[in-house]
């Protein structure tokens, strides 16, 4: 019998697979399809303080390999999300959450992970400083270091909870801003969000996104994510959350490979809601075809 479990921070995983931020709503959702129990940990919906309706329609354009999304945050708010989400996902999911946190000012995260940080259930705080999809905050605090420093010790310093800083590809330097994190208290990094793209209609020769630009992921992203972790992983002493367009037992193994201690899956929810599933049932048998007994022992492996 192989050992799928990780320990990442203070959480112990049974296995890596993380269902990622905005891919699997706030998780009960896909209760009535399988016992989601199975599922490593959750990262929640990305959440802010006041509820958002989001960018408008159309916000999704199809790729080859992949597909580009501008959703704009649409959340009911961190006060709904504690209040009503998060009981309703109790219910069905036994282990401690991963809780999304994003904003467009400091206060503005700061007030969120304080109140994350009386939740019980939320077992770890993702801070999303990397939506490419809203004018103002999101992204701009990932693609600069001292940005990306400043808003992480202001949340440092209201909860004691894991704290996993979420960055963007879209940066100059994804490895510099890592290590900011990590000078500033993150207790470990999730990348890659996902990377600013666009199409155009050839019929109206008008952007398909109404919001023109958007957050391109899926499989096509893999190469990039995965090269991004193993640079990361080789700049800071802290655990990474590794994701990009993973979608097999095959593609975690890589991820953990260059660097990621757990694995998220996201754009793969999109096309097939039972993709984490399959990844979690296939992934001993990968194991054991590659020879690997305990999964833990491979993190950095490649390095
Ligand atoms: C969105 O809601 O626009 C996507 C979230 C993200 O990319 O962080």
């Amino acid at each position: 019998m192989v050992n799928t479990s990780v320990q990442l921070s203070s959480l112990h995983l049974d296995n890596p697979v993380i269902p990622a931020s905005g891919t699997f709503g706030f998780g009960y959702e896909f209760a009535e399809l399988y016992d989601i129990n199975i599922l490593g940990s959750i990262s929640l919906k990305g959440t802010t303080r006041e509820p958002r309706f989001g960018n408008p329609t159309p916000r999704i354009a199809e790729c080859t390999a992949g597909l580009i999304n501008s959703v704009g945050l649409q959340n009911p708010g961190i006060d709904q999300v504690i209040e009503h989400e998060i009981p309703k996902l109790s219910e069905c999911y036994s282990k401690p959450v991963i809780a999304n946190i994003s904003g467009f000012a400091i206060d503005e995260y700061v007030e969120c992970c304080a109140k994350a940080d009386k939740v019980d259930k939320i077992g770890m705080i993702e801070l999303n400083i990397s939506c490419p999809n809203v004018h103002n905050g999101g992204m701009s605090f990932g693609t600069s270091c001292q940005s990306a420093y400043d808003v992480t010790k202001a949340v440092r310093e209201v909860t004691k909870k894991p704290l996993f800083v979420k960055l963007t590809p879209n940066a100059p330097n994804i490895a510099e801003i890592a290590a900011a994190c990590e000078k500033a208290g993150a207790d470990g990094i999730s990348l890659i969000n996902t990377l600013l793209g666009m199409r155009i209609d050839l019929r109206t020769r008008k952007p398909v996104i109404a919001n023109v630009k958007g957050g391109f992921s899926g499989p096509a992203v893999f190469p990039v994510a995965l090269r991004m972790v193993y640079e990361v992983y080789e700049a800071v002493d802290i655990p990474i959350m590794g994701m990009g367009g993973v979608s097999s037992a095959a593609d975690v193994i890589e991820m953990m490979l260059a660097g990621a201690s757990a694995v998220q899956v996201g754009a793969a929810n999109l096309k097939d809601p039972y993709a984490c599933k399959n990844i979690i049932e296939e992934l001993p048998k990968e194991m054991e075809k590659l020879g690997i007994e305990n999964l833990s022992d491979i993190i950095g492996g490649a390095h």
